[in-house]
């Protein structure tokens, strides 16, 4: 199986490339439309959804608990608009093609590739990234600190996204398999290949998140 073949089949991803160009050029052939006055009636206009772009439109996201407007343009991603608007660099960009999972972010409870999200797409949802896991005190969340006790990583690139995509599955299913966690981080790629600590890692993690009996 491909790297993309995974990332469109990896359970908790909830968009593919093709959803996403198909999102893009949805966005395109209606800013072309409203610039070309090809609504069509007047009702159909006050039926259809909002037309966004071409230039910026504006969109409210809670991230990380905080609501934040940004002024985006319809192509942007959401991991352009976490980096370079907001600053949350710990949301990694590697390929942005979907391939890596470096990106992985939650987006209300689910992993999602943020390189394959538009920023309009989540407008009005909350988005966690890497940042927000750890309390507001500062205690790390039990993933990230699995992940440093396991030594569950090596150059430390493909982290935030293990990271992320782990607690997507921890949220859903709190005592995972062995195989439930390899499935849940396989849009996931480590080139430092440190897989069995990042398994090791979400495994000591769910153990010390699981409700008590
Ligand atoms: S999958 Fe988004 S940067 Fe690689
Ligand atoms: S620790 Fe280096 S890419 Fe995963």
């Amino acid at each position: 199986m491909t790297a993309p073949d995974r990332a469109r089949t990896s359970p908790g991803r909830g968009t593919t490339r093709r959803e996403f160009l198909t999102g893009v050029t949805g966005a395109l052939t209606a800013a072309a439309m409203a610039g070309g006055k090809l609504l069509g009636s007047a009702e159909e206009g006050a039926t259809a959804k909002p037309i966004r772009g071409p230039g910026k439109t504006k969109i409210t996201l809670e991230v990380n608990g905080r609501r934040r407007e940004l002024s985006v343009e319809p192509r942007t991603t959401l991991l352009a608009a976490l980096r370079d608007e907001l600053r949350l660099t710990g949301t990694k960009s590697v390929c942005e093609l979907g391939q890596c999972g470096a990106c992985t972010i939650l987006l209300g409870q689910t992993a999602r590739y943020a390189c394959l999200t538009l920023a309009v797409q989540a407008d009005g949802r909350s988005v966690t990234t890497i940042e927000g896991l750890a309390s507001p005190a500062g205690d790390l969340h039990p993933l990230q600190a699995a992940f440093v006790e396991t030594d569950g990583l090596q150059c430390g690139f493909c982290t935030p996204g293990q990271v992320m995509a782990a607690a997507a599955l921890l949220r859903r299913r709190p005592d995972p398999k062995p195989e439930e966690i390899r499935a849940a981080l396989a849009g996931n790629t480590c080139r430092c290949a440190a897989y069995p600590k990042i398994f090791e890692a979400v495994a000591l993690a769910a153990s010390r998140l699981k409700p008590r009996p």
